[in-house]
């Protein structure tokens, strides 16, 4: 498949493009940082723009399959609207490109409960901007799945567990190399078509 990554460079978009070239993908990496990306030319190819440009998205977007949105402001507590205008823009030029599947990372905080109450609180910024590019994703009427895992970890096995609507039960933690693993197997497998899903180790 051609698969399209927005914030490619982030820590989740590089276990994307680690996963997605042995299982046989191509892949367009969307970024604010083309020196980050190591591009072979042939399977990783790069583009310089900004994630809330929709013009430049839907002209970099043109022929892929899938896009996936891995992004995350670069500090949590000085968040600001990033991931909501970014999924305008993405949403829009999704349509405008003709491409129906997105893959998007959300947070597991969003779900009810005692611990994410707590979450949301200090990270409350980031959490309504997070809670509104998902309100953006899920009217779109394109095909989204959003990932919601819980603590994000380095290193790792591409190992999950998955529940929709629901975080899965005691999972704390997750590697990001799990969660690219998780967002290209709903993108292969057609799965979770337009559902929230839990994702946990
Ligand atoms: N940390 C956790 O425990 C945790 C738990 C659950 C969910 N999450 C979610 O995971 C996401 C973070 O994932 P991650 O750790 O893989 O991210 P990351 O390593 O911090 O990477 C963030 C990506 O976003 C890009 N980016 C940030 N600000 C940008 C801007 N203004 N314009 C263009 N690109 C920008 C970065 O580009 P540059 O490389 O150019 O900076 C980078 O590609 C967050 O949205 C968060 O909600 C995190």
């Amino acid at each position: 498949m051609r698969l399209f990554v927005i914030g490619a460079t982030g820590r989740t978009g590089q276990e994307i493009l680690s996963l997605a070239i042995p299982r046989g993908h191509t892949v367009t990496a969307y970024v604010r940082s083309p020196q980050k990306i190591a591009s072979d030319g042939k399977r990783i190819a790069v583009w310089k723009g900004s994630p809330t440009d929709e013009e430049r998205l839907a002209e970099a977007m043109q022929n892929h399959d899938a896009v996936f949105s891995v992004l995350g402001p670069v500090d949590t507590s000085m968040a600001g609207t990033l991931l909501q205008k970014s999924a305008l823009a993405t949403t829009r030029a999704m349509k405008r490109a003709k491409v129906e599947r997105l893959a998007i990372l959300s947070a597991a905080a969003l779900f009810p409960g005692f611990l994410n109450g707590i979450a949301r609180r200090i990270l409350r910024v980031h959490m309504e901007d997070c809670l509104a590019m998902e309100k953006i994703v899920e009217s779109s009427g394109l095909e989204w799945t959003i990932a919601r895992p819980p603590r994000l970890t380095g290193g790792g096995s591409t190992t999950y567990r998955s529940r929709e609507g629901a975080p899965p039960k005691m999972g704390f933690v997750l590697s990001r190399r799990a969660v690219a693993s998780f967002m290209l197997d709903v993108v292969e497998q057609k799965s979770h078509l337009q559902k929230i899903v839990g994702i946990a180790k």
